[in-house]
């Protein structure tokens, strides 16, 4: 009988523990999960860490419970050293275990599957051919790694170069990630895009920032002496402070933009020959 009671005592106050943990993680640990929701694909990613999180829950709670339960109520008396039962087995306990751990598994990686081949699992760079392609008109920037700092290529503005990135609002931006040197990685975390950057690859990465912000770039991958300090903070404006940000940088780097390579998806990367 007595086992009867603990199984039922220990169920109740893991399902209690469970309801209580997992509305927090909806409210106050959700928000702190995942990018800001800078972008359509970040805010996609934020909710899906608190989706998993959420999966995570009733495990996490049951091995926290347990603990505590079994701390309490499972003590070895003072004094005694008892061996305890030689249990060889549980064919209902090991079936139920291996039956609901695989289920967990198995939906979540068809979860992750779904959400990365699906629309917004497009910022993560997935080499010159994507699967997922978002539709309609797309502006594109050339991001250009080298150590140790990106500069930003716009082949729809005259083949401009410029030190900073700076996106309209509600544009769907394609990025061409690409490198002159050593393997580097284009990290803006507000907008949700990772993307490795590789010489003579060009990696693609889609993003559409939904909010007037700024954020940050940083380099993710470690690239040479100066791996942490290539970092800079971008934009997104309005369209109409794009524009002019925009003209201003064409005016500025005029003699610049005419003696770089013509575009390219890639370049080869000799320092002189794309200092001209
Ligand atoms: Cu470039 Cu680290």
């Amino acid at each position: 009988m007595d086992d009867v009671n603990h199984a039922q005592r220990f169920t109740i106050l893991w399902a209690v523990s469970t309801v209580i943990a997992m509305v927090l993680v909806v409210t106050i640990i959700g928000p702190w999960l995942g990018p800001p929701h800078g972008s359509e694909g970040a805010s996609s990613q934020a909710d899906t860490m608190t989706v998993m999180a959420l999966i995570a829950t009733p495990v996490l709670m049951l091995v926290g419970v347990y603990l505590v339960y079994a701390s309490i109520y499972f003590r070895q008396p003072k004094g005694g050293a008892l061996e305890g039962p030689a249990v060889r087995g549980n064919a209902r306990i090991q079936t139920t275990w291996i039956v609901i751990t695989s289920l967990m598994v198995l939906s979540i990686a068809a979860y992750g599957s779904i959400e990365l081949i699906g629309k917004y699992g497009v910022g993560s760079g997935s080499g010159p051919s994507p699967l997922t392609v978002p539709s309609g008109k797309k502006l594109r920037v050339q991001v250009i790694a080298q150590q140790w700092y990106f500069t930003y290529r716009w082949p729809q503005y005259g083949g401009v170069e410029t030190p900073h990135l700076v996106l309209p609002v509600n544009a769907q931006v394609e990025f061409n990630v690409t490198s002159l040197d050593v393997i580097h990685s284009f990290w803006a975390y507000q907008l949700g895009v990772k993307a490795d950057a590789n010489p003579y690859a060009n990696n693609i990465a889609f993003v559409k920032p939904t909010k007037l912000q700024t954020f940050e770039v940083r380099c993710s991958e470690l690239c040479g002496i100066w791996h942490g300090a290539m970092f800079d903070h971008g934009k997104v404006v309005t369209q109409e402070r794009f524009n002019s940000w925009m003209s201003e940088m064409q005016t500025k780097f005029a003699a610049a933009t005419k003696v770089l390579p013509p575009f390219s998806l890639t370049y080869l990367p000799e320092p002189t020959r794309r200092g001209g």
